[in-house]
């Protein structure tokens, strides 16, 4: 079993690895690994902790698992399990994986969507190599409708919670394909703050809002970086809809 200790010491090295992109550093494995408990709110406890260390390591390649977890500790058997789960989470259909499976819905439900997303992404559009070029609102309209969340992509017992988080990504899409100011303004400024690769925690956590609809969004995203969402998230989901399916 992964002890609490040995997880400590993988976030410790983990925060201080240097990330090419701020949209997939430290906050984004954090966040991803918090989530899972979301999603197996009934697994024991070593099931829990391996679905944390695997949404740590999600993006990780298998050597650098590897090279990563022997020095803090874990055993070989544990190290298997994670790089087996890591390579589950990138299977495009179904996978008999419980770990895998509750951090890729953290991947794409939590951390891909909802207000949150509407920095992430914006930001992104400014910071990544492939937007270079590109005006902010066209990036952000591209990205938007390109990667949208639909409900039937995740298992029934994820429905309410995903229809909640779509609902933020889908009103900023509606917004900035209308041209509202709020949005345009939103999105044209995060996307700065991409270019200038300014950390995202910081961003959000500084974000001046100017009206309402950004107040909004600002709020429940600052929320859900200060961890406060979870509970909530959890009680859009039913665990023994989630014992029945997991
Ligand atoms: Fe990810």
């Amino acid at each position: 079993m992964i002890e609490e200790n040995q997880i400590h010491a993988l976030e410790d090295v983990l925060q201080n690895r240097e990330y090419e992109l701020q949209a997939h550093a430290f906050g984004h494995f954090s966040r991803t690994a918090k989530g899972t408990d979301v999603f197996i709110q009934t697994a024991e406890k070593e099931t829990k902790n391996l679905a944390y260390v695997v949404g740590l390591l999600h993006e990780e390649r298998e050597d650098r698992i590897e090279e990563t977890l022997l020095p803090i500790g874990l055993s070989h058997e544990d190290v298997s399990k994670v790089i087996y789960s890591v390579h589950m989470t990138h299977k495009k259909s179904y996978v008999p994986n419980r770990v895998a499976r509750a951090v890729h819905y953290s991947n794409k439900i939590l951390e891909g969507d909802g207000a949150y997303i509407v920095f992430r992404r914006c930001h992104f559009c400014g910071e990544s190599k492939k937007y270079r070029g590109w005006k902010a609102t066209d990036a952000i309209t591209e990205r938007f409708r390109n990667l949208k969340n639909k409900p039937n992509n995740f298992p029934s017992f994820t429905e309410i919670l995903v229809r909640e988080q779509i609902k933020w990504s889908g009103r900023f899409l509606e917004a900035i394909e209308s041209k509202e100011a709020w949005a345009l303004d939103m999105g044209e400024r995060l996307f700065l703050e991409g270019r200038a690769r300014n950390d995202i925690e910081n961003v959000v956590r500084r974000f001046e809002t100017k009206t309402v609809e950004q107040e909004k969004f600002f709020k429940e995203t600052l929320d859900y970086i200060e961890g406060k969402k979870y509970e909530e998230f959890k009680n859009l989901v039913f665990p023994e809809i989630i014992s029945a399916t997991l």
